[in-house]
Parts: structure tokens; sequence; C-alpha cells
């Protein structure tokens, strides 16, 4: 039994210089197991042949949408459909756009349009066509529509540029097609919530209330949960961090908003409440920008946010079976998370002190202690990185145990 065995992998070709490795996947997904089919598009074609495509997979590639041969034997709305995954590399410039509007003017297109199968794309492209709002906007609205994006990464291009456009290594497609239909690790299987960063408050359209979380903590979770094979729905405040490879990651400002988006992405198995979410907002916030008035103040008056993490781990219906709360303290930290944790209703609380001198706010380690009703244990001070991966780990092992 290899990785992917038994997987059937639609691979569709675009075309850019980096469908020649394109040629390799195929390879390395065939030795994994899988079964590979390709649509090559009229671009693809001025790179690498069908017959190149097709003595590698092993079967005919498609090209025509109107091919009487190909809709005679299989017809695109069957290759829409007899998959496990649609792969899309090189994802060029064009045929995101042409994803993310829905066009179907080509075999490529109209079977993407026809699919309801899960879609990963490897974006391969100029740098500056990367960067372009225009691409940005079309990844957003490819991940919005639930899209899995593996790269690009950053190097030398063919055009003797660097930056971000380099399609990502055949090995890492691979991996990340392993990790979408054969997920393996600790958390295989199992559908991770991790909310992140702050969270922004309104006082008027233009200001609000915050705080200096960055969401290094919760995004590296969110990383190392779908590492270990977990399905990830990560719930982000305000950050300037990238959105983790592979992982859903839906965008929000406040309190109110994140709560709603928890709900939208449950049922869950695991929930890890890493946001430093603001506790309250402003009742009367306005609704067109304050103006200084003769140096009277504003008159601002709080009210609370609803506590996501309590909400959700008091309930009794659509619990996720392992709840795990932080707590950001500056003093008496391990007996406010004791208080914490009873409060709340969570099964973990991972504890840090968040004082100005500790760096832990905006900073890349944390020294943290793991609180549970029976039990305190405090971890050496790590990346944030390697905190994620460890926290993984544990929880891996309290499913896996049976705990909670
Ligand atoms: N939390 C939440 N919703 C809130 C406030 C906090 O979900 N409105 C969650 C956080 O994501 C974290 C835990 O509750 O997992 C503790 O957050 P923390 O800010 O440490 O504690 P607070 O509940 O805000 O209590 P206090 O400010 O009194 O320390």
């Amino acid at each position: 039994m290899t990785a992917l065995s038994g997987k059937r992998i639609l691979l569709v070709i675009g075309g850019g210089i980096a469908a020649y490795k394109s040629l390799d996947l195929i390879r390395r997904l065939r030795e994994r197991g899988a079964s590979v089919r390709c649509i090559l598009t009229n671009g693809a074609q001025a790179f690498i042949t069908p017959l190149a495509a097709s003595a590698l997979t092993g079967q005919r590639s498609h090209t025509d949408l109107f091919d009487r041969e190909d809709e005679a034997d299989i017809g695109h709305i069957k290759l829409a459909r007899d998959a496990d995954l649609i792969v899309v590399a090189p994802a060029t410039a064009n045929l995101m756009a042409k994803m993310a509007g829905g066009h179907a003017d080509d075999l490529a297109s109209t079977v993407l349009l026809a699919t309801t199968l899960p879609i990963l794309i490897a974006p391969a492209m100029n740098v500056r066509m990367w960067l372009h709002p225009a691409t940005q906007r079309n990844l957003k609205t490819l991940q919005a529509d639930g899209v899995h994006v593996v790269g690009p990464n950053d190097g030398a291009m063919a055009e003797a540029e660097f930056g971000p456009g380099r399609m990502a290594e055949p090995l890492e497609i691979a991996a990340a097609v392993e990790r979408l239909v054969a997920p393996s690790g600790p958390l295989a299987g199992k559908h991770v919530i991790v909310t992140s960063g702050p969270t922004h408050e309104p006082i008027d359209p233009v200001r609000y209330i915050a705080n200096r979380s960055s969401g290094k903590q919760g995004h590296a979770i969110a990383r190392a949960a779908a590492e270990a094979g977990a399905r990830v729905t990560l719930i982000s405040g305000p950050v300037t961090l990238p959105d983790p490879p592979g992982i859903t990651t839906v965008h929000v400002e406040s309190a109110r908003e994140m709560l709603q988006a928890v709900e939208q992405a449950l049922p869950a198995d695991v929930g890890i409440f890493a946001a430093a979410v603001a506790d309250w907002r402003v009742a009367n916030a306005g609704e067109q920008k304050i103006k200084k008035k003769d140096g009277a103040l504003p008159n601002l008056s709080l009210t609370e946010n609803p506590d996501i993490l309590a909400t959700i781990a008091r309930r009794t219906e659509n619990r996720p079976p392992l709840m795990v709360g932080f707590a950001a303290e500056t003093e008496h930290v391990i007996e406010h998370a004791k208080q914490k944790l009873a409060r709340k209703g969570c099964d973990l609380i991972v504890a840090n002190d968040v004082s100005a001198q500790t760096g832990v706010m905006g900073g890349d380690s944390n020294t943290v202690h793991l609180v549970s009703t029976s039990d305190v244990e405090t971890w050496p001070t790590l990346s944030k990185t390697d905190v994620a991966k460890k926290l993984v780990e544990r929880l891996g092992a309290m499913i896996e145990g049976g705990t909670p």
C-alpha cells in the first residue's frame, strides 16, 4: 500500500514553462499509487505534448472540448466527476482568472466549472503577474470558493527575474495531494477550528479598539494541525500574515464576526481558540466619523463582547469534543489560567505571560504552561512554531488516548 493507492487524480496542465515539471509530477503521483489522467490546455501544448503526458500516465490525454472521440469515450462531465481530486499545475494567471470568473471556453475551464470535486492549484507565473492586484483578487476568490493552493515559491524565474511565482516543486505538490486525499498523521481525518489574531472593534468607520496580537501563534497552530493531517479552518482577525497554504482561512474583524464564523465552521473535532478577542466593543459606535467639537471628548460607552470560547465550550450540542483555550496573562499566570479553565469550560488552557518584557505579543517565541483540571506542565521557551507542533502532538495523543 502506498500513500495514494487507489486514488484518482485529474491533472489539468496549464500553459506555462512550468508545464515540463508537471510531467515529473505525474511520475511522483504514480509512484505513490495514484492513477493520473491529464487535460492539457492549448497553451500547455506549446510546452509539452499530449503524447508525453499519455506515455507517463498510461492513459489518453484530453485536449478538446468538442472532440468527438473524447465525448463518446468519457465526456467532459464524466471527466469532472471521475476522480478524487483535480490538480491544476501549472495554474497560470489566465487559468486562475477563468476559474475565478466562472469561464468555460475550453475543456480545462469547462471541467473546472462543472466539477464538485476538491481542487488544488499550483500557481506559476511571472512575479509581476503574481503580485498584480487582479491575480491576488482572483486568488482570494478561489480560496473563498474552497480551492486549495500550493505555492508559488520564491526563486529565479525563466525570465531572469526573482520573486514569488515559481511553481511549487513536484514533491511539494504530491505532498499537498496526499494531505488532501489521503491525510496521515495524528490528526488525520479530524476537522480542527483555530481562531487567531486580534479583533478590531469599531469606534466609528475609521477608528477601532484593538490589541497587540500578531496571530503568529494561532497561525502556527493552524499550520501544525494541517501538517498533522487535519482539515483546518482558520478564523483570523486582522493580521499581516499570509494565509497558510492548504488551509481554509476565514477573515473577520470583530469578536461578533469571529463567533459567527466559528458557528458556521462547526462541527469540528477540535477547537483551538488562540485569538486575542477584544473583551469590549463600543456600544455607541459612530455610523459616521466622530468629529472634534470645541474640545468636548466623545462619550464612548463600552459593552461586553460575547466570549467565543465559553459560548462554544459550555454548550452540549455541537461542541467540539476537545476544546483548547489560551490565557494571556501579565501576572499570576497559572492561577488565572486555572480560573479560566473552570470559567470557560474548556479541556485545556495554554497559558502564557504576555507582559511587555516577555516579548511574546508579536514575537517569535513563547513560554507556555499547559493547564488541565489534573495537571500543570511548563514547557521551556520555544519558537511559536515548535509550541504549535508540540501542542498538536499532545492533542493527537489526547484524542488517541480517549481524553477528554
Ligand atoms: N476568548 C474568547 N472570546 C472572548 C474573550 C476571550 O473566545 N470574548 C478566548 C480567547 O481566545 C482565549 C481565552 O478565551 O482562548 C482567554 O482569553 P484571555 O484574553 O486570556 O481572557 P479573557 O477571557 O479575556 O479574560 P481576562 O481579560 O479577564 O484575562
